[in-house]
């Protein structure tokens, strides 16, 4: 396991501490909720933990959760979750996100305003003091004149690509939108703005800003675990 995997797996298992038997969990996407995942999975295959039922965020985390044993729930069966956990792209101080460079972040903020508790996990190259600086933003658009929305969020600053998969075809996310990968030069000045505009303008489907949504996060570093918590 490489130095970076060995961070997210820490904070993976540090993550298992906060689950109970009996709890009903939202299961983010990522790189690093894959190796939540696999702790959980054998956590359950050993009866550490039982009667855990999960809401998966992507296809691919239901395809994982499915391999693994891990038992899958709906919204519509269970609206309210005791617990998501989940990974980011950038973390404030804050506990201010950007998520979706994995493209789950429809499906990923729909599970975390279902939770009562949401606990992102990384490593420490997630922690940013302004949002924006290391990640370009996500944004899930319908693929209907998306083209408008280009000329939108450049007039706002960003450096818009359009996310592509593979090959060089447009990237679909698993409810078959495009992403706009948007650069801001220096970081996002006002995210919360930036966020409310989006979400006025029809088309745009979500933004990966994950506005005061998280409790806790768990960032792992070579010198050990960070804990951040928001202040109640
Ligand atoms: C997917 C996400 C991921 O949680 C985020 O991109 C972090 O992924 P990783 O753990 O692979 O760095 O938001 O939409």
């Amino acid at each position: 396991m490489t130095d970076t995997e060995d961070l997210k797996r820490r904070a993976a298992v540090r993550a298992l501490e906060e689950v109970r038997s009996g709890m009903v969990l939202g299961l983010g996407s990522g790189s690093t909720v894959a190796h939540f995942l696999d702790v959980l999975g054998t956590a359950l295959a050993e009866g550490a933990l039982t009667d855990l039922a999960g809401v998966p965020t992507s296809v691919h985390t239901a395809r994982e959760a499915e391999r693994l044993g891990i038992p899958l729930i709906t919204l519509a069966e269970h609206p309210s979750l005791d617990l998501t956990v989940d990974g980011a792209d950038e973390v404030t101080p804050d506990l201010d996100l950007i998520k979706g460079m994995g493209g789950a972040l429809l499906r990923e903020k729909m599970v975390a305003q279902a939770s009562r508790r949401l606990v992102i996990i990384g490593d420490e190259r997630k922690a940013v003091t302004r949002l924006g600086t290391v990640s370009s933003l996500p944004v899930e658009v319908v693929d209907w004149e998306w083209q408008g929305h280009v000329d939108y969020l450049e007039q706002r600053g960003a450096h818009v690509i359009v996310r592509t998969s593979d090959g060089g075809v447009p990237f679909k996310s698993d409810n078959g939108n495009l992403i706009l990968d948007c650069r801001f030069e220096g970081g996002i000045d006002d995210p919360r703005t930036l966020d409310d505009e989006l979400h006025h303008r029809a088309g745009v489907v979500e933004t990966g800003l994950f506005l005061g949504l998280a409790a806790q996060a768990i960032l792992a570093g070579t010198d050990g675990l960070r804990v951040i918590r928001r202040n109640p």
